[in-house]
């Protein structure tokens, strides 16, 4: 990974603050992960740059936890649907705290924790959003928990009861049981008293089991077969990121009333070509199956949804994120942190979320809590020489 080590933009100390908000920022540099164009991982390349300053409705977040979502995969490749030009800052979401308000946001702000989706610009020590778009964590849980419950958790929640909207004593297959969105889903609906089948990775089945899901491997040859033959009857919903040919046994095992949520095209992730083919491609299916006159429904979630209604995205988003913040206080949702790197290190982080041996987020975390660590870790060595200075000296 190519660190820059060039201040873009004029660093703030250099000129006289204009607002409340660029006075409580002014003279800090902010680290920025840069996504320079279709890249390995080593190509991220780190940059230093002044401070933003929030604007009118904006906060500026102190970022303590962001993390490595798919997206990130599959922007790093070229292959997410809807993802801006390169260069670009990724990071679908973050949690930081509130180092400075701008011009008609309430300053009490200041110094709280609050989580954001962002799609974009998460991957930075510093980041600017609408204060419009937080939704505030609760004290009892730490930064790193809550990031591994932002995009996944909103996804989760989601596509259960607002998409699919399930009832207790249903039954539903999960692909990919195991990753962030699964692992959440899995569990709200086993919350929700709803019979789980999941699919994953045989190394995760012990999990899966202690969760209470089912598992299945998905490189089982008659994966369908099996899952077919754990629901003769037929289920509720079936939620598939996979996306590709799969998705028409996905439709087929729904029973009358049932529900396809699809919600990625994972299949193609390493795929040559465009990266809209395959999504339009299954926009297509969804279309039609829906048309049908066969009592079954399918949907393509998108999270980002219902965006031109601003308000009512927003309400929609900040009350389900919450009803999740919630559960995860009660610990009612087990949040799994797969690793907490440093955000200069990005792209270790990318290839340990990519090399499919971990199970959870991996989570970047500021540099200073690296240095804050190693300084902890020095300390203990210092004290740990001492006593056993004292040890020597003492005979014991
Ligand atoms: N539409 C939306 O609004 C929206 C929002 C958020 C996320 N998403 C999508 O949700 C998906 C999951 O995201 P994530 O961040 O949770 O990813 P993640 O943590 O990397 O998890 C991916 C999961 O997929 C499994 N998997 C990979 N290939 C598979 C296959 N062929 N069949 C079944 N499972 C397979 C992996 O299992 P192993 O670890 O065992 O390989 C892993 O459990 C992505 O496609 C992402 O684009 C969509």
């Amino acid at each position: 990974m190519r660190e820059n080590h060039t201040i873009e933009n004029q660093p703030m100390e250099n000129t006289a603050p204009a607002t409340a908000a660029a006075a409580a920022t002014a003279g800090t540099v902010a680290t920025q992960v840069v996504l320079p164009g279709v890249v390995e991982p080593d190509g991220l390349q780190v940059r230093h740059v002044a401070v933003p300053a929030p604007g009118q409705g904006e906060v500026l977040l102190a970022m303590e936890a962001t993390g490595v979502s798919f997206a990130e995969q599959q922007m790093r490749r070229g292959k997410y649907y809807d993802q801006p030009p390169f260069p670009f800052v990724p990071g679908y979401d973050l949690v930081g705290r509130v180092a400075a308000t701008g011009e008609g946001v309430d300053p009490a702000l200041a110094g709280r924790r609050f989580a954001a989706l962002t799609k974009t610009g998460g991957w930075a020590s510093h980041v600017v959003v609408a204060a419009a778009d937080l939704v505030e964590v609760p004290d009892s849980v730490s930064s790193a928990d809550a990031e591994t419950l932002v995009v996944n958790g909103i996804t989760a929640w989601q596509m259960l009861h607002r998409t699919a909207e399930v009832d207790a004593g249903d039954t539903i297959v999960v692909l990919g049981a195991n990753g962030g969105v699964g692992s959440a889903l899995v569990q709200l609906a086993r919350f929700a008293g709803v019979r789980v089948i999941g699919t994953a990775s045989r190394r995760h089945h012990d999990r899966l089991r202690a969760l209470g899901v089912t598992p299945v491997d998905y490189r089982d040859p008659d994966l369908y077969g099996r899952l077919r033959g754990l629901a003769p009857q037929g289920v509720a919903a079936v939620f598939d990121h996979v996306g590709g040919e799969g998705v028409v046994d996905s439709f087929r095992l729904l029973a009358p009333g049932g529900t396809l949520v699809s919600y990625g095209t994972a299949s193609t992730r390493d795929a040559a070509g465009s990266s809209k083919a395959p999504v339009l491609k299954l926009f297509a299916r969804l279309a039609l199956w829906n048309a049908l006159p066969n009592s079954r429904h399918a949907h393509f979630f998108n999270i980002w949804a219902g965006r031109r209604r601003l308000d009512a995205f927003r309400a929609r988003l900040g009350a389900d994120l919450g009803q999740v913040f919630a559960l995860l206080a009660e610990g009612r949702l087990e949040p799994q942190v797969a690793a907490r790197i440093p955000l200069s290190r990005a792209a270790d982080a990318m290839r340990l979320a990519e090399s499919g041996t971990v199970a959870g987020k991996v989570v970047l975390v500021p540099d200073e809590v690296r240095e804050e660590a190693r300084e902890e870790a020095r300390e203990e060595a210092r004290e740990g020489t001492r006593e056993g200075a004292r040890d020597g000296q003492s005979g014991r």
